[in-house]
């Protein structure tokens, strides 16, 4: 077992979700007593002054931290808190297998919020690898964290995937959509089909297409003319030489089993509807597509406080088939949330 330890934990969070978090650690009956706070950046103390945080404590799967660390303390200078995150590697790599060289993710306050502080590290991250994390809250405020990676945690600093909305997508649903297969490491195999309900004016399409996926997308709103170069009339109903798009225009509810076919693999959502409209047309749809395996859903929250249904929504899931859930606030979202079922039997 891993012998690092410290009284306090950081978490990094979307700026205004410090609050949902504080309730998803009462929820757990952690005890964790909030201490300091900047937006978007929360440190907690542990519950009992005897009993410090350990590598382990950071494995709870909570909604609204895109990355927790243990928290090595405050310095006053980069080096100082590089040093921290030196010592602190020492004494996990000397107990934990496998870790590897220890990554550094930067962070700094910009303005009014906590940034990246390189846009294009895409550095490769094993599972187990010591990463260190430095948060540049100010001119003499460094705050350096540590955490081991994980099969469910972000590769990116601070959860974020520093990715840039191309010039030609028709929304910012295509952030939302690199942002999920960055931050759970999704794959799609070349010639998959996706379902996406509320899918114009395509920017989901659109990041699909380039990944050489095709798309049914339903939606009764017009699709941006960026993704209809790709359209076809009628569902195809042999495999095509090139990733298409099928526009069924009309309400989810009418959707029917002839405008699907039989060949699509993952379910989406981006619906300006409730979490509970959502789920039940992917259970209608799974009826009528019984090759689905997997569902991303974007869950559109009137409040954060609805993120306490989430028990009732991964039951409903389950009876689905899914055997694997997990439900984050991605660094992309507002009043949002990435809800990803996986793994249909
Ligand atoms: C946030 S936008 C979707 C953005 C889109 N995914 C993209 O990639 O550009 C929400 C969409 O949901 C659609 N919508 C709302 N209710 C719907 C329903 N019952 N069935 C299908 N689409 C619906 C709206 O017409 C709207 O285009």
């Amino acid at each position: 077992m891993p012998d690092l330890t410290s009284p306090f934990i950081f978490a990094l969070t979307n700026p205004g979700s410090a609050m949902p978090l504080k309730q998803e650690i009462k929820d757990y009956g952690l005890g964790w007593r909030p201490s300091f706070q900047r937006r978007g950046f929360v440190t907690f103390k542990s519950s009992t002054d005897d009993e410090p945080f350990t590598l382990q404590s950071l494995e709870v799967p909570f909604i609204f931290a895109r990355r927790l660390c243990l928290s090595l303390g405050k310095a006053t200078n980069r080096a100082e808190a590089l040093a921290l995150i030196e010592n602190a590697a020492i004494s996990a790599t000397s107990t934990v297998d496998g870790s590897g060289d220890t990554l550094l993710h930067e962070l700094r306050w910009n303005e009014r919020r906590l940034d990246r502080v390189s846009e294009d590290s895409r550095l490769p991250v094993v599972i187990g690898q010591g990463i260190g994390t430095l948060v540049e809250l100010g001119p003499e405020e460094f705050w350096a964290g540590f955490h081991l990676h994980a099969p469910t945690l972000s590769p990116d600093p601070g959860g974020m995937g520093g990715l840039i909305l191309p010039e030609e997508s028709p929304s910012r649903a295509w952030l939302k959509l690199e942002e999920a297969v960055r931050f759970f490491g999704l794959h799609f195999d070349e010639g998959e089909i996706v379902v996406e309900l509320g899918c114009a004016p395509g920017g989901v399409i659109l990041a699909l297409l380039q990944r050489g996926v095709s798309v049914i997308g339903v939606d009764p709103a017009k699709l941006n003319p960026v993704v209809m170069t790709s359209a076809v009339p009628e569902l195809p109903r042999a495999p095509l030489d090139h990733p298409w798009v099928y526009h069924c225009r009309k309400p989810a509810a009418l959707v029917a089993k002839r405008d699907l076919g039989q060949q699509v693999s993952w379910f989406m959502s981006d619906m300006n509807q409730s979490p509970e409209v959502a789920l039940k047309e992917c259970a209608r749809m799974i009826k009528m597509c019984p090759a689905i395996r997997s569902a991303l859903i974007t869950l559109k929250l009137s409040d954060f406080a609805q993120a306490a249904d989430r028990p009732k929504w991964f039951q409903s899931l389950r009876e689905m088939g899914f055997r694997k859930m997990r439900l984050q606030q991605l660094a992309v979202h507002h009043h949002e949330l990435a809800l990803l079922a996986t793994d249909r039997r």
